[in-house]
């Protein structure tokens, strides 16, 4: 009998930071204390098996892009990725369980698609580093899937650490990661997610639009990422739009600079501060917000938040709020007040902590 394996990854809460990876900016997550586990068990016949929430998938470890489109597909995508990237499978049993809200915004398909790669590589006794690791999964998102997404989300679920922020610099190739210790609980504040439950089906179009902007506003300037730009680049572009989206990126950088320092010494109102202008600037200028992400806002800084934001993608999913422990019961009935006089279903709202990434 094969010996199971278990790897549990966390989802991730990006504090600040926002579409500055595939920039080459500065972000800063924290791995959140819910997670998928993912067991898995080596077959001899080249069989791959899933099961994750009551459903059950098959395909081939041989799988290739366009071969499973279904509820699977992030799991498929993980097998090949692995595969492409030198890590020999043999075929898998598969379980995937979950206290991480799909849809969320929290990175549960980073969180699948690492994790299976972890696991995999392991099994095949490869090394991957986690580095390596986080390339693998963000190669299966953008070519299986076809989600052209950035590395933050992959290396959040694999490198953070426990009690601490990963400042994660995308400046080079090869991106620097930091751990900045989160002390926002001994002072009694909490981090509570907003998770709003809207989706819309613009935001996988809508990225991809994001990320051809910033190529064209970066080429316009002659650089060859978005967040070497100087703060007086937006005066060099003719097209409103991407003036927008250069603005955001130029502010946002100096926005993560000013929020490590705050985070560093401390300083929660200044953090707070941060947060909030950043959401105003993804609301304005880059345009990823949503309404339900801007009533989630405005909710907490009615409840007594020192500073909000959406956090991830954005055009729905999950807000993020930092406010005192004493004030969360005040935000969830503040929230879903705000939220049912518009006749929308009411937001979860709930505290993460910053735990370990992927063990
Ligand atoms: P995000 O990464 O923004 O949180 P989602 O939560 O929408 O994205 O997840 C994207 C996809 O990842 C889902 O549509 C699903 O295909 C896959 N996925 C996530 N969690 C699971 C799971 N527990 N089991 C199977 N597939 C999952
Ligand atoms: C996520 C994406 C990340 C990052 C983020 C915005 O959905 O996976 O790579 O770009 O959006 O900061």
């Amino acid at each position: 009998m094969n010996e199971v394996r278990e790897w549990r990854v966390p989802g991730r809460v990006n504090l600040i930071g926002e579409h500055l990876d595939y920039n080459g900016g500065a972000v800063l997550p924290i791995a959140i204390d819910r997670a998928l586990s993912i067991k898995i068990r080596v077959r001899d016949d080249g069989a791959v098996n899933v099961w994750s929430g009551g459903r059950r998938a098959s395909f081939a470890a041989s799988v290739a892009p366009g071969d499973v489109t279904d509820w699977s597909s992030y799991v498929a995508a993980a097998v090949w990725a692995s595969r492409e990237a030198g890590i020999a499978v043999p075929g898998a049993d598969i379980v995937v369980e979950s206290t991480l809200p799909t849809g969320a915004g929290l990175s549960s398909s980073a969180a699948l698609t690492c994790g299976i790669a972890a696991a995999l590589d392991e099994l095949a006794g490869t090394g991957r580093s986690r580095v390596e690791l986080a390339r693998i999964g963000q190669r299966a998102e953008s070519d299986f899937v076809g989600a052209p997404v950035g590395l933050m989300d992959q290396l959040a679920v694999l490198c953070c650490e426990a009690d601490h922020a990963l400042h994660i610099d995308f400046a080079a190739d090869e991106p620097s990661l930091t751990a900045v210790p989160a002390t926002w609980p001994a002072a009694g504040l909490a981090v509570a997610v907003i998770d709003t439950h809207a989706h819309h089906e613009l935001a996988s179009g809508e990225y991809g639009a994001r990320r051809d902007e910033c190529t064209r506003a970066a080429e316009q300037l002659g650089l060859s990422l978005l967040a070497q730009a100087q703060v007086d680049a937006v005066l060099k572009l003719e097209d409103d739009v991407l003036k927008r989206r250069t603005r955001h990126v130029v502010t946002e950088s100096v926005r993560v600079r000013g929020a490590v320092k705050a985070l560093n010494a401390g300083e929660w109102t200044q953090f707070g501060t941060m947060l909030t202008a950043s959401h105003e600037s993804l609301r304005d200028d880059y345009q990823v917000s949503s309404p339900e992400l801007d009533v989630a806002v405005e909710s907490a800084l009615e409840s007594g938040a020192l500073g909000a934001r959406m956090t991830g993608g954005g055009f729905g999913g999950s807000a993020i709020a930092l406010l005192p422990a004493e004030a969360v019961d005040g935000l969830r009935s503040r929230v879903a007040a705000r939220f049912a006089a518009l006749d929308w279903a009411a937001p979860d709202v709930f505290v993460v902590t910053p735990t370990a990434g992927a063990h």
